[in-house]
């Protein structure tokens, strides 16, 4: 099976950049036609494979290509997959620690290298999840945890209204309703302004609700805007508040020196989100929550139950299901382990050093197309623009860039999305696979500049 399934995957991987960034027309009869009720007998394996591979993957947006940088994209790596064969074919257990100590000190060795990267103190910790969405949720309800009461709904939560919308959905699942959260309005660069906040902030106290939480963004999704960091560090210091930075899509560019200096404050976070499936190239399935004081996490999410085995109290040793929300889980360690212990971190910098270059290249290209201006210059690797529409209503230039993202999309070469940004809707492009190089953003650029001539300028 492993044989002819990679077959199958080598000739795949070999034509993604070929392949169309988009065959999901269709989709909807593709997905009723696949309805069935649970099969009492089997199909030989050859012909299941060839339903994947053959129909079923190829009809969906090409988010493994090189021209793929809607949205934020994920990435990938083939040795990811295979450190996922090893772990589930093996089958070893890590939510606590005794039942494969080797595996859960690989996950430990995992975080406690992003720990280091953002220069967090020795007393961090955290464990990796599914994803940033699961890494805000553990992250909101280890600051409820640790900031307020057992009875806790006056608690209020500030944050930008750029922040990405699995931090409003981590308060609601925590149970704060939304008139809790303050989505504050943000500077001319799309970031949170901590005067605002500090405003925000007195007057809840003032009306007896009980401020507990800052959320900053390193890298927002839509224009991948980084609040300032050491201000609101400042601030949730002096106020006493829990500061979560969601690094889900910035983060990992700590590993380069602009990076770094531009997550400058994220050090003093209470607890982060990275997401290793974006900007550190792994598959879909892995996130992470880092808190400074990893005892945080555990008094948030340990519970003792008679049939576990003993948890460890030797410093250093992880029971994963004690600062997160599971228990059984994959042995998710591996897959960022392989690829790190194989190439070196040496290699992820180059990837994301060139992701930062490919950026200003592409915003200094767009800014030469006559009536594109960019709206969102790149501090990382998102950036976001717009067509010129002099003497047009609002809505009609509105609609003038939704055809403009479209008509690039329909050449096939890249996948572009945009965003509503205080009001107005922009073209994002998003610079993260560790497949997109020069080649691939020059056609992204090209197909701009030939869909503006395409529609006729505004
Ligand atoms: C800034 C940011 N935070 C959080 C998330 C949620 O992460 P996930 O999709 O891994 O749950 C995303 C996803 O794109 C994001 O861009």
């Amino acid at each position: 099976m492993v044989d002819s399934a990679m077959d199958r995957i080598e000739r795949h991987v070999a034509s993604l950049p070929r392949q169309p960034m988009h065959a999901t027309a269709g989709g909807k009869k593709l997905a009723r036609a696949l309805r069935e009720p649970m099969p009492e007998r089997g199909r030989p394996f050859e012909r299941l494979l060839r339903l994947l591979i053959g129909r079923v993957i190829p009809a969906s947006l090409n988010t493994a290509s090189p021209g793929y940088l809607a949205y934020i994209p994920g990435g990938g790596l083939l040795h990811s997959a295979v450190a996922d064969l090893i772990a589930d074919a093996t089958n070893r257990y890590v939510g606590v620690f005794i039942a494969a100590p080797g595996l859960a000190q690989i996950e430990e060795n995992v975080v406690q290298w992003f720990c280091a990267m953002l220069g967090l103190p020795a007393s961090a910790g955290g464990l990796l999840t599914t994803g940033g969405s699961l890494a805000n949720l553990t992250a909101v309800v280890t600051a409820r945890r640790e900031r307020l009461p057992p009875d806790f709904l006056r608690g209020t939560i500030y944050t930008s209204e750029e922040v990405h919308h699995s931090v409003q959905k981590a308060a609601l699942i925590a149970g704060f309703p939304p008139e809790r959260v303050r989505a504050l309005p943000t500077d001319d660069r799309f970031r949170l302004v901590p005067e605002a906040v500090a405003h925000a902030v007195s007057a809840d106290r003032a009306a007896g609700l009980a401020p507990f939480l800052i959320v900053a963004s390193a890298g927002t999704t839509a224009t991948g805007a980084i609040d300032p960091l050491e201000a609101l560090a400042d601030l949730a210091a002096r106020e006493g508040l829990w500061l979560h930075v969601d690094a889900a899509y910035g983060g990992f560019f700590a590993l380069t020196e602009r990076g770094k200096a531009a997550m400058r404050g994220i050090e003093r976070a209470d607890s982060v989100t990275l997401d290793p499936h974006k900007t550190l190239f792994l598959p879909y399935g892995t996130g992470c929550v880092l808190a400074r004081d990893r005892e945080a996490l555990r008094r948030a999410h340990s519970v003792e139950a008679s049939y576990l085995p003993p948890m460890q109290t030797e410093e250093g040793l992880v029971d994963f299901c004690e600062l997160g929300p599971e228990l059984s889980r994959d042995a998710r360690g591996l897959r960022v382990w392989l690829p790190l212990k194989m190439h070196g971190a040496g290699v992820f910098r180059a990837a994301l050093d060139e992701k930062l270059d490919l950026a200003r290249w592409a915003a200094d290209a767009l800014r030469r197309i006559d009536g594109i201006d960019v709206v969102a210059e790149p501090e990382l690797s998102v950036l976001a623009f717009r067509a010129r529409c002099e003497g047009m209503s609002a809505e009609d230039a509105d609609a003038y860039n939704r055809r403009l993202c479209a008509k690039v999309n329909e050449k096939q070469r890249v996948l572009l999305t945009g965003a509503v940004v205080k009001g107005r809707f922009l073209v994002r492009m998003a610079i993260v696979s560790f497949r997109t190089h020069a080649d691939r953003m020059a056609m992204a650029v090209e197909d701009v500049a030939t869909s503006l001539a395409e529609l006729g300028r505004p």
